[in-house]
C-alpha cells in the first residue's frame, strides 16, 4: 500500500459513512448528523483510498478572521506515513490568512506543533446523568428562561464578544437543531447556554456568561429540563465549574489541549467568556 495512492478531495456527503467508521475507529461518538452538521459549516477534505476513506479534516471559518480545524482522523493503518500532515496542509490552505484554533488529543499536538499552533489552555470534558438538582434560592430568583426569537441577535452579540468570532450561522444552526436558555438582568440577555443533541446524548455549549455563578444558573436551568438525560459539558472554566459539575453527575471523563495559531484577530471584548464549548471541534 503507497501513499501516493491516497487522494485528497473535497467532503461531500457521500463521504460521511465513511468518516463515521473513522471516527467510531477513533472511539469518538459523533452521530453522522454531527458531521452533517460539522460539514454544512465547514470546507471538508476527505484522503480516499480506492473508495475507503482514510482520512479527515475539517476548516470551519468563522467569518474573515477565524477559523477552527477539527475531525482530523487517520485510519490507524495509514498513520505514520504523513496523511495527518497532507490534511492539514489542505485545511490549513482553506484558512488562510485567519488566525485558527483547535481542540487538540495528546496524539494530535505533535503533528499540529510542527506546523505552527501552540498551546493556550486545557479543555476538561464532563458527562453523565445529573442527579435530579438541590432547590437553590439564588438560582431560583434569577431570570433565566428559553430564548425569545427576538433575543437571537443579543445572543450572537454576546457571542461574538465573548469569543472575538462572529458565530452566527453556527447559532442559528444550534437554535434550530436544539434550544437556547438565556440569562437576562433588567430584561437584557447577560449569559446564554445551548443544548442540542449530540453523541450519546446531549450537549450544553456554549454557556457564556460574565461570572461562573451566572454560568451556573444557565446549567441549572438547561440540566433541570432534561431529567433522566445523558448530559455533556466541555468546559475551558474547569478550574471554577470541574468540581460543580462532578458534584452534580456529571463525570470528568477526558479532555484537549485548545491551540491557536497566527493569533490576530482582536481581543475578546468581554466581560462575557465561554464556560462551555459548543463542541470540541467547533470551539
Ligand atoms: C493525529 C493523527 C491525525 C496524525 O496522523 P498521521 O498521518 O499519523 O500524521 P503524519 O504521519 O502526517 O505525521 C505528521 C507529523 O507529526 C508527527 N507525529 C505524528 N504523530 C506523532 C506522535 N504521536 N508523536 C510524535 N510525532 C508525531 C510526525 O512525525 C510528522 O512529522 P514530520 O512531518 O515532521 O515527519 C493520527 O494519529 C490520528 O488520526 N489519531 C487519532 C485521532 C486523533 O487524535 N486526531 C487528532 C485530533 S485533534
Amino acid at each position: 500500500m503507497d501513499q501516493d495512492t491516497i487522494d485528497l478531495v473535497a467532503c461531500d456527503e457521500s463521504h460521511l459513512d465513511g468518516a463515521l467508521r473513522l471516527s467510531r475507529e477513533a472511539g469518538w461518538p459523533h452521530r453522522r448528523e454531527d458531521w452533517a452538521m460539522l460539514l454544512s459549516l465547514s470546507h471538508g477534505f476527505v484522503a480516499l483510498q480506492g473508495d475507503d476513506v482514510v482520512g479527515t479534516a475539517m476548516l470551519t471559518p468563522f467569518g474573515d478572521t477565524c477559523a477552527t480545524i477539527n475531525m482530523v482522523i487517520v485510519a490507524a493503518s495509514t498513520r505514520g506515513r504523513g496523511l495527518g500532515r497532507r490534511l492539514m496542509d489542505a485545511a490549513l490552505e482553506a484558512c488562510g490568512g485567519r488566525e485558527c484554533r483547535l481542540i487538540a488529543t495528546a496524539e494530535g499536538v505533535p503533528l499540529y506543533e510542527k506546523l505552527g499552533f501552540h498551546a493556550t489552555h486545557e479543555i476538561r470534558q464532563h458527562q453523565g446523568i445529573p442527579a435530579p438538582l438541590p432547590d437553590d434560592a439564588a438560582i431560583s430568583a434569577m431570570d433565566l428562561g428559553w430564548a425569545d426569537p427576538a433575543e437571537f441577535s443579543a445572543v450572537v452579540e454576546l457571542d461574538r464578544l465573548a469569543l472575538g468570532m462572529d458565530r452566527r450561522p453556527l447559532l442559528k444552526l444550534l437554535a434550530e437543531s436544539g434550544r437556547i436558555a438565556v440569562l437576562r438582568e433588567a430584561g437584557q440577555v447577560v449569559g446564554y447556554a445551548a443544548l442540542r443533541q449530540f453523541g450519546r446524548g446531549e450537549v450544553i455549549g456554549p454557556v457564556i456568561a460574565d461570572t461562573p455563578e451566572q454560568a451556573q444558573a444557565l446549567l441549572t436551568f438547561v440540566i433541570a429540563s432534561r431529567p433522566g438525560a445523558f448530559l455533556r459539558v466541555d468546559t475551558p472554566e474547569w478550574e471554577r465549574l470541574s468540581p460543580w459539575l462532578a458534584a452534580r453527575g456529571l463525570a470528568a471523563v477526558g479532555g484537549g489541549i485548545a491551540m491557536r495559531r497566527n493569533q490576530a484577530s482582536p481581543k475578546p471584548i468581554g466581560p462575557a467568556k465561554p464556560f462551555a464549548l459548543a463542541s470540541q471541534a467547533l470551539g
